[in-house]
């Protein structure tokens, strides 16, 4: 027998290992608690307007993408750090590199809520100059879970 001989049925079972091993484990997982929390922000959107009718995708682009003037001259946009490219690698300001906002580049982004809302809330002072509505937040969200 030759040492190093394996036989095709083993290789299958060892291509189907590999590639339940290689599965994004944490995905399903970050997009269900990230479901979770459109859901919380819609609750709220609910109550702060009773004409919510749903987030926009739409809208959460035209918000990542906008310049309100509002915020810091050196963050005029969410684009400054998170570049204009929801797949592209940002940058922050002392030049470290952010993974990209769009789900299907970061596939744990948005899970940890705790996070979600310190940066919601962070960045949104610097580009806005105010804390972003549930409105706003649901609509951002929706937004890179379609990139
Ligand atoms: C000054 C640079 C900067 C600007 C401007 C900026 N961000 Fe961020 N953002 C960061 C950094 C740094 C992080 C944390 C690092 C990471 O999550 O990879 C982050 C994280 C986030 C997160 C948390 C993601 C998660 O995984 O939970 C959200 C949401 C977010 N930003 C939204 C926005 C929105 C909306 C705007 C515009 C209103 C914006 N950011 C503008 C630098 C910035």
């Amino acid at each position: 027998m030759r040492p190093y001989s394996i036989s095709s049925t083993r290789l299958l079972i060892i291509a189907a290992l590999v590639s339940v091993w290689a599965l994004p484990v944490s995905a399903p997982v970050s997009a269900a608690q990230m479901q979770e929390k459109i859901a919380d922000y819609a609750a709220e959107a609910r109550a702060q307007d009773n004409n919510f009718a749903g987030f926009s995708a739409d809208r959460g682009s035209i918000l990542f993408s906008s310049s309100p003037a509002t915020g810091k001259p050196e963050t005029p946009s969410c684009t400054t750090c998170h570049t204009a490219n929801p797949t592209g690698i940002g940058q922050t300001r002392a030049g470290k590199e952010i993974a990209p906002m769009a789900l299907s580049m970061t596939p744990d982004r948005y899970a940890d809520a705790k996070k979600l809302e310190k940066w919601f809330r962070r960045n949104c002072t610097s580009v806005l100059g105010r804390v972003c509505s549930p409105l706003e937040k649901g609509d951002f969200l929706t937004f890179m879970a379609t990139q």
